[in-house]
């Protein structure tokens, strides 16, 4: 018997092996480790694809969002509503940051938050709330956003497992998960929809001033070297992993489309089990 895998990133190499290792080794070649060329390079490329202005590098998904709250001058004690069910890392940067997290119920159908549990979780001191995109369902963001609006609050995205998801407003209009809030934060796990082959994340935003913050947060607070203006911290996308992504990113969709065909086979096989509870899929 072979044990089915969660993700088979081993495969997924072998397909693209070539790409990849000569990537590889032309940052090797370069000899530019730290912020080389593929880093701006797949800056540049997501930013495109995901129709966002900013899009800044940096080491992982779980720094991503404490850079988010630290850009934003979140301060202890403020509140942050965040779902109840979600990674550990969504809170536990609330948590490292002195701010006070407050768990609203998520639809157990989507496992998404559910924004009438916000509404009711507001107090004055609430400053941001945090809707993390899960199991390929996107939150409530058209529900979320006008809740932000009229009680004055940021809004982080937690897009770390939702990269190339599609949210549609009821008008129509359509954007890309992790670029509608204030700011978005991702993960390149390996295991994720744009998975490195090491740790990786990014940051969203299409407001300058904030872009401008985020970047000198993750780089110890620094714009001009040396010149230290904030307590920053040391977060940034290695430049291989950078190559890797680069290359992966034109994948995307059809590793999505990939994930899709395969949960639905398997709901489809599981269908008729009276002991399977198969995942709700939204129309
Ligand atoms: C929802 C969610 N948020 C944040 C993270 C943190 O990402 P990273 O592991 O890159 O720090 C993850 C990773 O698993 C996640 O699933």
């Amino acid at each position: 018997m072979r044990p089915i895998q969660m993700v088979d990133t081993r495969t997924q190499y072998e397909h693209i092996k070539k790409e990849v290792d000569a990537a590889i080794q032309d940052v090797l070649n370069s000899a530019a480790y730290i912020n080389g060329k593929a880093v701006q390079d797949f800056a540049a490329s997501l930013s495109q694809y995901l129709g966002v202005k900013h899009v800044i590098p940096c080491a992982n998904g779980t720094d991503a969002l404490q850079i988010a709250m630290m850009a934003l001058g979140l301060q202890p004690g403020d509140e942050v509503i965040t779902p109840s069910f979600t990674y550990i890392a969504t809170t536990e940067v609330v948590a490292l940051l002195k701010l006070t997290p407050v768990f609203v119920e998520v639809d157990p159908k989507t496992f998404c938050i559910d924004p009438e549990a916000i509404r009711k979780a507001i107090t004055s001191k609430t400053k941001a709330i945090v809707p993390v995109h899960l199991y390929g369902h996107a939150a409530p963001m058209e529900e979320i956003l006008a809740i932000a609006k009229e009680f004055n609050l940021y809004v982080i995205e937690d897009n770390a497992q939702a990269i190339g998801c599609d949210y549609t407003f009821s008008d129509g209009t359509v954007k890309k998960t992790g670029t509608m809030g204030t700011i978005g934060a991702t993960s390149f796990y390996p295991s994720k929809n744009l998975g490195a082959y090491g740790d990786g994340g990014a940051i969203f935003t299409n407001n300058d001033a904030l872009a401008k913050q985020l970047k000198m947060v993750a780089n110890h607070g620094q714009q001009k070297r040396y010149y230290h203006e904030v307590v920053g911290c040391n977060s940034r996308l290695d430049t291989i992993q950078a190559a890797i992504l680069n290359i992966k990113l034109g994948k995307l969709d059809a590793y999505n489309a990939a994930r899709q065909s395969v949960a639905d086979f398997y709901n489809k096989a599981f269908a008729g089990n009276a002991k399977i509870i198969t995942p709700f899929v939204a129309a």
